[in-house]
């Protein structure tokens, strides 16, 4: 519908290549099933720029797509300090996203500034472990963690849309 408020999230990670697109595909796909998909807007970063224009890690691809989620087609890009007027949310998938994120920051923004795990008390986790240098099994429990936190987040937004 027409001029209804619209609220945009923007996941951050260190590369962009592997939790922060895991965290936007996860998203948008629970964002499509609530019917919210005119609602809300979904984007990812990185605040490193060394996988810049890269498609997301093979091995976060295959994770992602064993339970349904198309990581396929999107692209690591850096955060800007004009992400903080461009999304409501900015959530860091770990501490170091988050400190990194803070001093990027400016002073005017009103961005809701987080970790995306705030969403999931109940995990007893803060961060998304980094899978990158490890096997197969971290890239299940960036899924697991970003599962649950996606439908705790999706709960908050829903809540703000529709209150
Ligand atoms: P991400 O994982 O932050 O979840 O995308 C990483 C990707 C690349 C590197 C580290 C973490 N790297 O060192 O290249």
């Amino acid at each position: 519908m027409a001029n209804q408020p619209v609220l945009s999230v923007l996941f951050v990670c260190l590369g962009n290549i592997c939790r922060s697109p895991t965290a936007q595909g996860v998203f948008e796909r629970k964002v499509v099933e609530r019917g919210l998909a005119d609602r809300i807007q979904v984007d990812s970063a990185g605040t490193a720029a060394f996988h810049v224009g890269a498609r997301p890690d093979p091995r976060s691809v295959a994770a992602a797509k064993l339970r349904g989620y198309d990581l396929s087609r999107l692209k690591a890009r850096h955060a800007l300090a004009e992400d903080f007027f461009r999304f409501d949310y900015v959530l860091g998938l770990d501490q170091s996203n988050l400190d990194n994120l803070r001093a990027l920051e400016p002073p005017e923004s009103r961005a809701k500034l987080g970790l995306l795990l705030d969403f999931a008390p109940h995990t007893g986790m803060r961060e998304v472990p980094d899978p990158y240098y490890g096997g197969p099994k971290g890239f299940d429990r960036v899924l697991d963690l970003v599962e649950v936190a996606a439908d705790g987040l999706l709960n908050e937004i829903e809540r703000e849309l529709l209150g």
